[in-house]
């Protein structure tokens, strides 16, 4: 359904995934458009669609009880990776079993009297939102995550403050590295694309760039390392996005397979980090950048983008649409159906402008 069936009264938020900056400045912007602009109450669902399972711990929404949440990092209302209700795992006699409990969701919003939701989330838990729309759940969707994968918005919001805090640690890894004579390799985060890594490589001045969407050649990645070392600069920064693998190669995983997860990247780096110093013979040191990418107060490109997102999103169902997530396409805000922006995720194009400027002021891509 894409149009709301009853007048909204009452609307729910919830924020699912993982987390990331500027999670609150969106619920800020909710709860003071409904409150202010609409007359509508506020809940706020605790740890995403898990916290629909139960129905039992939502809080009414106050403006007072949002004060001070503009920059603050995380969510006010927590998040889980795991809790998706249409495979929702428990453990029953000792043994793990997975229900189908989506039914139960829309029976607590109902029995809540919960008119609508704004559920804030990357492109699994808008998946799941989509799925709920199909069952005659009016949502309206915010796109969240570091990663900037979703193809129906310019930027998500997390993803300026992921790339500062990025970008700040290449600045300090660099004067380390160069006193040192070192390569440092940083892997950073992005799961399948490599915006993080390109973006904040760019900002930071990394001599490599490597990134899922251009599988490396190591040689070529040592090659551009020795000529560097050759002809004075005596140290390098390797940038590795978390989802970069050789030609031919494969991504390399630290956990995968666990019901109602997804599998989780990690180790590149390392693997990055000591086939150089076998090649090169030069002192490697391997920094892996981690949750600090998805942490502390959000940027003020993202408070705003966040604030806005916020505020549009209840417009959006204030208008009687439904199935549509909120998303920049710059300098607007619109809004586009949470079936397309799920659809595809959106990748760095190998050949597109961002890729050439780099690569025409001598990065290497590892090809
Ligand atoms: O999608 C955001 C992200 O931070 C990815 O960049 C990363 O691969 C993943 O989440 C890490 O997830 P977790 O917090 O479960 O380790």
């Amino acid at each position: 359904m894409t149009e709301c069936k009853t007048a909204i009264k009452k609307i729910a938020l919830l924020t699912g995934g993982g987390d990331c900056p500027g999670l609150n400045a969106v619920i800020r912007g909710v709860v003071k458009t409904a409150i202010r602009k609409y007359n509508w109450r506020v809940h706020g669902v605790p740890d995403g669609f898990e916290g629909l399972v139960t129905g039992s711990s939502l809080v009414e929404m106050t403006e007072f009880g949002i004060r001070g949440i503009l920059p603050r990092g995380g969510t006010i209302l927590g998040t889980t990776n795991r809790g998706n209700p249409f495979e929702y795992v428990t453990a029953e006699g000792g043994k793990e079993v997975i229900r189908d409990m989506s039914d139960k969701v829309v029976e607590n919003l109902e029995i809540l009297q919960i008119d609508a939701l704004v559920v804030i989330g990357g492109d699994g838990t808008l998946a799941i939102a989509d799925k709920f729309t199909e069952k005659g759940v009016c949502i309206v969707g915010v796109p969240k995550t570091i990663d900037n994968d979703l193809q129906a918005t310019d930027y998500t919001f997390g993803f300026n403050t992921a790339i500062t805090t990025a970008t700040e640690a290449l600045d300090k890894l660099h004067t380390t590295a160069q006193s040192h004579h070192r390569v440092i390799v940083v892997e950073l985060m992005g799961r399948y694309a490599g915006w993080i890594a390109l973006e904040s490589g760019l900002a930071g001045g990394a001599d490599v760039i490597l990134i899922p969407e251009i599988e490396y050649d190591i040689e070529k990645v040592c090659s551009k390392i020795i000529r560097r070392s050759r002809t004075g600069s005596k140290f390098s920064i390797v940038v590795v996005a978390e989802g970069s693998r050789p030609i031919g190669g494969k991504m390399v995983f630290k956990e995968t397979g666990i019901r109602g997860r997804s599998p989780r990247l990690g180790g590149v780096g390392n693997i990055v980090g000591e086939q150089i110093g076998e090649r090169t013979g030069m002192d490697v040191r391997v920094t892996v950048l981690g949750h600090l990418q998805r942490g502390g107060s959000p940027t003020a490109f993202d408070r705003i983008l966040a604030t806005r997102f916020g505020v549009a999103a209840v417009d959006c169902l204030a208008s009687g649409k439904c199935a549509h997530m909120v998303c920049l396409k710059t300098p607007k805000i619109r809004i586009s159906p949470i079936k397309e922006a799920v659809a595809s995720l959106k990748n760095v194009d190998p050949e597109g402008q961002l890729v050439k400027t780099a690569e025409s002021i001598g990065i290497s891509l590892g090809r």
